[in-house]
């Protein structure tokens, strides 16, 4: 494979250089990708070349970018009003609501808390939890991400980097391994599902040795960890976690950031796994890239009082009206094209990976697909430096996608991506492997 372009163009670097005068060289950016604008699955730079985007802003334009209903939506409510702040009221905030709690993971009555990014979200939960159960402890996962403000952070365990130089974060967070059938890290007992092994580390190691049950508030999951490597938990897990919380009356907090709102086929990853969680975190594609998130909480649970929690622009109108048309349209259509698009997908990487023995793993639901790379399918040893190359070189083929965990990449595009844009874009995926291939290959023997 060629590149087809000269990557960037003019362009797009003449605003590269802009950019780096004057915004926080934090910004984890892979490579050099000006958008213009873009429509559905399909995006074009500021030199006019245009990419196929099976990263979806992140797991965000669920519906592709700027759906016409979206954007309709949008336009609507913002010759109304653009915000009024959550001091007042408005119908799109209440019918948000009444649609989540339709859509809740639970049999209960939900009630939600509208905020503006995933972390707020997870910082909700947090406060939720501590305040509903008096306890103060949590346990989170290693490998799992959950944003970058001081609590959401405590829970992050995807990377070191996320860490340093900012303690001390949040107290009251213990790690433990996720079930991740991959790489497991913990000997399972002859019979038992590694899921069921997690759990039982918990109880035996954890509860019995350093952590009182009865100080723990909740334990944060992500349902299928995002960037920590697009991971599929082993079976067994759900129910035990479930059984767990119950026996020492622990609330069971799921992070569906990034796995919920249709992507894996279903509203919530959790419904997967045939479990009811008791706080759900949402963000990302709940309203197409309009930035919005929420908690969806057992009602019961949600009885904090006036002013115990609130934020200015939570329920925003504009944010309210992309989620209730997102809504719609993942309802009606895109939930489905998730499942039935996202299993050819998948076959069709399971092919890929016959030709390709840098491939170790390719795993996911829906359209949450995380392909692994490693140097050698026996040892399992990660090849980052083989997987960073072939987001480059996708790139240059035409193909945004991103990383995640230590070797994989992760396919997220739109919920609405049709199978004639997922063979092209795997095309140049499977063109990018070889390439990338061949060139570390060199690099080694020059
Ligand atoms: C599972 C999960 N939780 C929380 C977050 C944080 O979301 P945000 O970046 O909107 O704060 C992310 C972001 O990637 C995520 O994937």
């Amino acid at each position: 494979m060629k590149s087809v372009f000269q990557l960037p163009g003019p362009k797009a670097k003449a605003i590269i250089e802009r950019d780096r005068k004057v915004i926080s060289p934090s910004y984890p950016r892979d490579y050099p990708f000006v958008m213009d604008f873009g429509k559905g699955t399909e995006v074009w730079d500021v030199d006019g070349n245009r990419f196929l985007d099976f990263a979806a802003g992140i797991a965000v334009v669920s519906t592709g970018h700027s759906h016409p209903k979206v954007v309709k939506s949008i336009q609507d409510q913002a010759e109304k009003f653009i915000h009024i702040s959550s001091d007042y009221y408005h119908q799109k905030w209440v019918a948000l609501g009444e649609k989540l709690n339709m859509i809740a993971p639970f049999q209960e009555d939900a009630l939600s808390f509208m905020t503006n990014s995933g972390t707020e979200s997870v910082e909700a939960a947090i406060k939720l939890a501590r305040h509903y159960t008096g306890r103060t402890q949590f346990i989170g996962f290693l490998g799992g991400f959950h944003g970058r403000t001081m609590g959401s952070l405590a829970f992050t365990a995807s990377k070191p980097h996320y860490h340093e130089g900012f303690y001390p974060l949040m107290n009251g967070v213990t790690h433990v391994p996720y079930p991740d059938p991959y790489r497991p890290v913990l000997q399972s007992l002859p019979g038992e599902h590694y899921g069921e092994t997690v759990i039982r580390y918990i109880e035996e190691q954890i509860f019995a040795k350093v952590l009182p049950h009865r100080d723990v508030a909740g334990i944060l999951v992500e349902t299928i960890q995002g960037e920590g490597g697009y991971v599929v938990p082993a079976p067994g897990f759900y129910p035990a976690l479930r059984e767990l919380c119950d026996r020492y009356q622990i609330l069971l907090i799921v992070d569906e950031v990034q796995s919920g709102m249709g992507r894996t086929g279903k509203w919530w990853a959790i419904e997967q796994f045939g479990v009811e969680p008791d706080i759900v975190c949402v963000g990302k594609g709940i309203a197409s890239g309009v930035p919005l998130g929420a908690i969806i909480a057992r009602k019961s649970l949600m009885n904090w009082t006036k002013g115990a929690h609130g934020n200015t622009f939570g329920g925003n109108p504009i944010a309210c009206a992309a989620a209730l048309a997102t809504i719609e349209l993942i309802e009606n259509e895109y939930m489905d094209n998730s499942t039935e698009v996202g299993e050819y997908t998948l076959d069709a990487l399971h092919e890929i990976k016959t030709r390709h023995p840098s491939i170790g793993d390719v795993r996911g639901m829906g359209l949450m697909i995380g392909v692994e790379f490693v140097k050698d399918r026996q040892t399992r040893e990660p090849d980052d430096e083989l997987r960073d190359r072939i987001i480059h070189q996708a790139f240059e083929g035409g193909l945004l996608i991103l990383g995640c965990g230590t070797s994989a990449i992760r396919i997220a595009p739109p919920l609405n991506i049709s199978r004639t844009e997922i063979d092209e874009g795997l095309k140049i995926f499977g063109e990018a492997i070889a390439l990338a291939a061949r060139k570390q290959y060199s690099a080694y023997v020059t």
